[in-house]
């Protein structure tokens, strides 16, 4: 949709929600997985925040996140301006709309999908099992990066999208950048209150 003919909210209430809650999600994803790595350096905590809440915190940014995900999807299926599936929502290339670049945040959506679920069921699982499925947090938040730039409305034509984009780049860069020159404890399953 071009900005010049953009309908108003009244007409196009489902456009505005996907790209809201598409946007708030995309950032809360940032934030989690920022909290995330951080919550695998024992430095950080201290006994005023001990690691336990930043696990917390990790855990439950997520969550929202994943909800406004939820929304985000719902939204684009019910919009009658793109003809998106709900297949298309888990199969990746499936969708005829911008094809590969809705095919990203799709990867995406079902990597959050499996890395919610092991963390559900976290407590049945071997903590190997856990830790390697939890790793694919490092693939799922580029390719939501790159849908974001070159699905987005507010990315198009050098908009706000983009410096929201490189500021988050710059958010994980940095919780990446620290957690190599610190080095780390591996990411443990989150069970019960503790340093
Ligand atoms: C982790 C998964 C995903 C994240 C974090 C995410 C996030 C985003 C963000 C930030 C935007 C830009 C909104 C804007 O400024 O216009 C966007 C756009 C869009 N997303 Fe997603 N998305 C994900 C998965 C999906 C999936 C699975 C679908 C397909 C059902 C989808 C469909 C769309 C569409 C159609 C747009 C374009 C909206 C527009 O016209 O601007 N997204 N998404």
């Amino acid at each position: 949709m071009s900005t010049a003919s953009a309908p108003t909210l009244s007409e196009a209430p489902y456009w505005y929600l996907t790209r809201s809650t598409g946007i708030v999600a995309f950032v809360l994803l940032t934030v989690a997985l920022a909290v995330g790595i951080a919550a695998t350096q024992r430095t950080l905590a201290s006994p005023s925040w001990p690691r336990f809440a930043t696990q917390g915190l990790h855990r439950n940014v997520s969550l929202l996140g994943v909800a406004f995900l939820g929304v985000h999807i719902v939204t684009t299926l019910l919009d009658g301006f793109v003809n998106i599936t709900w297949w298309a929502a888990v199969v990746p290339g499936a969708s005829h709309y911008r094809t590969l670049w809705v095919a990203l945040g799709t990867v995406a959506f079902d990597l959050t999908v499996l890395v919610l679920i092991t963390s559900l069921l976290r407590l049945r699982l071997s903590a190997a099992l856990w830790r390697r499925v939890h790793w694919s947090a490092y693939a799922l938040w580029p390719l939501s990066w790159l849908h974001f730039l070159k699905t987005g409305t507010d990315a198009a034509h050098g908009r706000f999208g983009v410096w929201l984009a490189i500021a988050c780049a710059g958010v994980v860069s940095a919780a990446v950048a620290g957690r190599v020159v610190a080095g780390s404890a591996e990411p443990q399953p989150l069970r019960s209150p503790g340093r």
